[in-house]
C-alpha cells in the first residue's frame, strides 16, 4: 500500500461556484478559503501526511480584473492573520512558495510574520503557492545556480527550488484537466486527479476517498511490477 507524504492541490472554481448562485466571484474566494481550513486542518490530523501545498495565487493571475486581484491578496492577509491560532493550535507549519516580492510590503509582513511564528512546528507542513508559478520557479532556481561552475545536478536543482519535495497526490478541482504551470517538476511521478466539484464544495471526505483510491494505485516509476 502507498503511503501519502504530500498532497498538492490546484484549487479550482470558486468564481464559477458563486456565479452559478447569482454571487460575485469574489464570495467563492471567501467561500473557498473556509476549505482551505477544513483541508488542512483534516490533514494535520492525519499523521501519514507530512505536507499539503495549495496553488493560491499565481504568476497568471495578475491578468484578473484589478478589483479581483486587490480583494484575494485583503482575503489573503485576513486569512493568515485570523488562522494564525489554528496553524499553532494543530502544529503546522506555514511555508510559503512563489516569488512573494511582488506583493505589497504589508502583505509580505503578514507572510513573513505568519512563517515565524510557526517555524517551530513540526506537524504538517502547509504550503502556500503564492505568486507562484512552476516555470519562474525553476528559472529562479536555475539563476542561483548559474555562479556554480560545477555541472548542475538533478539534486541541485531540486534544492534550489521553492518546493523541495516530490508529490505523490495532485488534485484539480473544478473539472479542467491542465496543470496551469503548477509543480511541474515535482509532480513527475504524481498521481493525478481531476475532480469535476468547484474548490467550495471540496470536503475532506473527498480527500479521503481520493487517499483511499491512492493506496491501491500500482506505482512503478518508469520499473516493473
Ligand atoms: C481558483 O478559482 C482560485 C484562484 C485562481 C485564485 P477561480 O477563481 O479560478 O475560479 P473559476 O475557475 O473562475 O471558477
Ligand atoms: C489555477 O487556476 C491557479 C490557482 C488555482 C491559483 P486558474 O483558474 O488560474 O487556471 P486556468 O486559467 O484555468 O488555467
Ligand atoms: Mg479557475
Amino acid at each position: 500500500m502507498n503511503k501519502v507524504k504530500h498532497i498538492a492541490i490546484i484549487m479550482d472554481g470558486n468564481g464559477r461556484w458563486a456565479e452559478i448562485q447569482g454571487k460575485k466571484r469574489v464570495k467563492g474566494h471567501e467561500a473557498g478559503a473556509e476549505v482551505v481550513k477544513a483541508i488542512t486542518t483534516y490533514c494535520s490530523n492525519n499523521s501519514e501526511i507530512e505536507r499539503l501545498t495549495l496553488y493560491a495565487f499565481s504568476t497568471e493571475n495578475w491578468k484578473r480584473p484589478r478589483l479581483e486581484v486587490e480583494f484575494l491578496m485583503k482575503l489573503l492577509d485576513k486569512y493568515l492573520k485570523n488562522e494564525l491560532p489554528s496553524y499553532l493550535e494543530n502544529n503546522v507549519k506555514f511555508e510559503p512558495i512563489g516569488d512573494t516580492r511582488a506583493f505589497s510590503k504589508s502583505l509580505q509582513k503578514t507572510i513573513k510574520m505568519v512563517e515565524e511564528k510557526t517555524a517551530h512546528c513540526d506537524g504538517l507542513v502547509q504550503s502556500l503557492a503564492l505568486n507562484y508559478g512552476s516555470q519562474d520557479e525553476i528559472l529562479r532556481a536555475v539563476n542561483s545556480l548559474k555562479k556554480s561552475s560545477q555541472e548542475i545536478t538533478s539534486e541541485m536543482l531540486s534544492n534550489a527550488l521553492d518546493c523541495k519535495s516530490d508529490v505523490d497526490i495532485l488534485i484539480r478541482t473544478g473539472g479542467d484537466t491542465r496543470l496551469s504551470n503548477f509543480l511541474l517538476w515535482q509532480a513527475a511521478y504524481a498521481e493525478l486527479f481531476f475532480i469535476d466539484k468547484l474548490w467550495p464544495d471540496f470536503t475532506p471526505k473527498d480527500l479521503k476517498n481520493i487517499v483511499k483510491q491512492f493506496t491501491h494505485i500500482e506505482r512503478r516509476f518508469g520499473g516493473l511490477k
